[in-house]
Order: C-alpha cells, then structure tokens, then sequence
C-alpha cells in the first residue's frame, strides 16, 4: 500500500469541484487518507516548489499557488503515486489525455487544478510537509 500527496490547486477550489476530483479518486481505488483545506503563505508555496525555483516559471507558480485556498490530500492505496499521476493526466491540460482530471477542469499549465507527487521519495517528503502523523489514518 502507498501513500501520495494531491493537492486540489486555487482553480479547481474556486470553480467548486472538489468533490468531483475527490470523486475521481475515490472511484478508482484511492482512499483520502488525510485532508485539509489551507490557504499557503508565500514562504510555503516557494518551500513546496523549491525544486523548481531555479525555472522561469517559479514565480507564476507561486503567485497560483497563493491566489486562493487549496486542498491537500493524502491519498492511499495500491501504485498510489503512479494511479494519482494517470488520473491526473499530463502537465498541459492541452497534452492531458480525454477523461483526465486535468483534461475536464485544468484551464492551463499554469492553472491545472491538481498536483501530484511524482515519486514515491517526493510523496513522503510533500506529505510530511502539510501533514503530522496524528493527521493521517
Ligand atoms: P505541478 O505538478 O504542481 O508542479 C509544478 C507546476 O509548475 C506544474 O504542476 C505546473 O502547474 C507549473 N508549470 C508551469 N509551467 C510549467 C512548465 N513549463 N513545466 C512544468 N510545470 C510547469
């Protein structure tokens, strides 16, 4: 069994479909395993995405990623990493495959209403960013 970090972004939060996404998740063999709605601060939307500050999209992705609240997730289940990152679909909403999460309520790069951990190394460093382990069951 495996454990990833998703995070419904300020897009999707705002176009009300957390329950839809959830609803993706659920009905594909993925349990939330943890969940909370928070608004990220400046300093924690650049610790999050530290992996990227060096690219010239790092300081977009932060203004995004503070413009409103978010959802974050921990999803369980089996090949929970690679199962998240399929639903999900590609980057680019215009890349993401029909039926996708990104596909059906992603309305750019930048705005792609989900992410998703990419590995299973990353998902335990993301989940313990947002979550203690009281938290999670
Ligand atoms: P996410 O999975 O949250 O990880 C980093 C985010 O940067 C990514 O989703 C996109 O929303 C955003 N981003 C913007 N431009 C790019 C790009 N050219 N390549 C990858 N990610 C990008």
């Amino acid at each position: 069994m495996e454990q990833t970090l998703s995070i419904i972004k300020p897009d999707a939060v705002a176009k009300n479909v957390v329950g839809k996404i959830i609803d993706r998740f659920e009905s594909n063999g993925l349990k939330v395993a943890a969940a909370k709605r928070l608004q990220l601060s400046r300093a924690d939307a650049e610790q999050f995405y530290a992996v990227h500050k060096e690219r010239p999209f790092f300081k977009d992705l932060v203004d995004f990623m503070v413009s409103g609240p978010v959802v974050a997730m921990v999803l369980e289940g089996e090949n929970a990493v690679l199962k998240n990152r399929d639903l999900m679909g590609a980057t680019d909403p215009k890349k993401a495959a029909p039926g996708t999460i990104r596909a059906d309520f992603a309305d750019s790069i930048d705005a792609n209403a989900v992410h998703g951990s990419d590995s299973l190394e990353n998902a335990k460093i993301e989940i313990a960013f947002f979550f203690s382990g009281r938290e999670i069951n």
